[in-house]
């Protein structure tokens, strides 16, 4: 992956979410923290384009953001609550659904999905109603639908955020075995421990930009 910031920066009307930063993120896990509302997912949302950028510019494997009309097809999207994410009543229908208007026919959306399902061991969850689903099997059937669409790059806003300690385990042990180029945003630091880069954001800043240990011993001090 390929993702560079170049002085760029977000604001909401007079409210900074993102100071301008300059900095590209080419390492296959990449970890963000840091308190609430200190612009994480702002952060993450000027990746994909949900956000474009107020000032400067966002490249992301080669493309610049503010030319796209939409948010980057190839760069999947799990928001903090995923049951935003979710369209259609079953789950099946719905991993689908981000399948259709590609130009794929039935059978090839079809395979494409059964193949998901296999690869994150959830094809009990296919006939399953999403509103129905735990916590942990919405953020799987979210996984799935996002992944059959082949992302290059894949943005996970707290993952496991009020999961059990079995789905938390099986959430964190499906992130370590993607193939996918990873940016995690958690508040859950142990999911993020082994992680070689890791930006910690502070009031729209970026305040560190280091290794899993470091950013973590520092946003400590930061949060007292
Ligand atoms: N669409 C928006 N309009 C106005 N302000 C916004 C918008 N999105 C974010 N903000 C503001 O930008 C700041 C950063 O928000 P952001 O959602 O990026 O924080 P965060 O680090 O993800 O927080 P959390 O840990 O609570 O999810 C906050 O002050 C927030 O209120
Ligand atoms: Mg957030």
């Amino acid at each position: 992956m390929d993702i560079r910031f170049e002085s760029a920066g977000a604001s909401f009307g007079a409210r900074v979410a993102v100071e301008p930063l300059t900095l590209s993120l080419t390492e296959s896990r990449v970890g963000i923290i840091g308190l609430n509302g200190s612009g994480k997912t702002t952060f993450a949302r000027m990746i994909n384009g949900l956000t474009k950028p107020t000032t400067g510019k966002v490249i992301v494997n080669g493309r610049d953001t503010r030319e796209e009309k939409t948010a980057l097809a190839d760069v999947g999207f799990i928001f903090q609550l995923p049951q935003n994410q979710i369209i259609l009543p079953i789950v099946r229908d719905d991993i689908a659904f981000g399948l259709k208007g590609r130009g794929f026919t039935k059978a090839e959306i079809d395979r494409k999905v059964e193949l998901v399902l296999a690869r994150l061991n959830a094809e009990g969850l296919a006939p399953r109603r999403a509103h129905e689903l735990s916590g942990g099997e919405l953020q799987i059937a979210a996984l799935c639908s996002v992944l059959a669409t082949d992302p290059n790059i894949l943005i996970l806003d707290e993952p496991t955020n009020q999961l059990d300690l079995r789905n938390r385990a099986l959430v964190q042990k499906t992130i370590e075995g993607l193939e996918e180029n990873v940016v995690v945003i958690t508040h859950d630091l142990e999911l993020i421990a082994g992680f070689g880069r890791v930006l910690l954001f502070h009031e729209g800043r970026l305040a560190t930009d280091a290794p899993a240990e470091e950013a973590i011993a520092r946003y400590r001090e930061l949060a007292v």
